[in-house]
């Protein structure tokens, strides 16, 4: 049996672009600047991402393909999943893990990745619903801060939503609880939540993980002012500007900013607006933050989850949290 073919459905288009034009208004203008990291994934950001997730010292992805190689059968055992939804998509190795497991319990029906690449989306739907004969794949192309409900219900497979490599951590503490509050959304009794975290250990290794030797997490922070010069005709001199991430003890998270090595007058002729860094003064461009067991815990509660099982690697580096909704009458 053949699949049918898959669907792609697309939300963006030039409101992304609007939304790259509001947030650079809005981030660059503040007496601390500041741009969203979902701006550093054009083509060759997600490349470079791609460089980074291989690099030695950048532990997450391999540490969570382990744990997902490991665990993908409990993971799938425990929820009966037969709707994988991927919230950006990316790789499609990890699906491959979770779609295989699916596959092997007899429950697999359906795949929907959602990413805000159309190239990404496009790929992951074709190769998967080669890879896997019968196999439903319904892409959507969006933001999964703001097309989440675009995510349809088609029937009642029991549904797991994926939000893996520790992207929830890109979100400050309150929008993280209100994007697990929509996810929750999708979810209706018996429906879980795969989330993938970072976890807090030796400031070291989280540090070294940021500050690769070869250069390349550097290159990708700096993709950023390729991006505003491309997409908003702006004139940084991407040069001008240092790589910088450490880890914040208190908040516990890293932060990756851009730190102009000289002052810099900088003209974003797209939005008419001039902006001037003086000498040392930074843009943050990330923050991601690292977890315990408690504190997931606590985020899921806040958006109405519990926290079903934890899956962890042998050192603590990196936790997969399957969740379920908390039930209303709290039994
Ligand atoms: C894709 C958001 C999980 O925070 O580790 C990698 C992005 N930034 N190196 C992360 C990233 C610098 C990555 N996430």
């Amino acid at each position: 049996m053949s699949s049918p073919p898959p669907t792609v459905e697309s939300w963006l288009s030039d409101e992304q672009s609007r939304s790259l034009a509001n947030d650079v208004l809005d981030g660059l203008t503040k007496p601390f600047k500041e741009l969203s990291p979902k701006h550093l994934y054009d083509a060759r950001g997600s490349e470079l991402f791609e460089l980074i997730c291989g690099l030695p010292e950048y532990y997450p992805t391999r540490t969570e393909l382990a744990i997902l190689r490991d665990r993908a059968t409990a993971v799938v055992a425990d929820t009966a999943a037969a709707e994988l939804v991927e919230l950006g998509a990316g790789a499609a190795d990890k699906a491959r893990l979770l779609l295989d497991a699916m596959h092997e319990a007899g429950t697999l029906r359906r795949y929907v990745p959602l990413d805000v690449s159309e190239s990404v989306v496009a790929v992951a739907a074709t190769t998967l619903a080669d890879a896997y004969p019968g196999l439903g794949v319904h892409g959507v192309v969006g933001d999964f801060e703001r097309h989440l409900e675009h995510v349809g219900r088609r029937d009642d497979a029991p549904r797991l939503v994926a939000l893996l490599g520790g992207t929830i951590g890109n979100f400050p503490p309150g929008t993280r609880r209100s994007i697990l509050r929509k996810i929750a959304g999708l979810l209706a009794p018996g429906d879980h939540l795969l989330l993938g975290t970072d976890l807090v250990k030796d400031p070291r290794v989280i540090e070294a993980a940021y500050n690769d030797s070869q250069g390349v997490t550097a290159a990708f922070n700096r993709n950023l002012l390729h991006v505003l010069n491309r997409e908003l005709d702006a004139d940084f001199e991407p040069e001008a500007f240092d790589h910088v991430a450490f880890y914040d003890r208190r908040h516990e998270w890293i932060e990756m900013r851009l730190r102009a090595v000289r002052p810099c007058s900088v003209l974003i002729a797209g939005l008419d607006l001039r902006v001037e860094f003086a000498a040392g003064e930074e843009l943050r461009t990330e923050i991601s933050a690292k977890f315990t067991r408690p504190r997931v815990g606590a985020d899921l509660a806040a958006a109405g989850l519990a926290l079903e099982q934890w899956h962890t690697d042998a050192d603590g580096l990196f936790a997969l949290a399957v969740a379920g909704r908390a039930s209303k009458d709290g039994r």
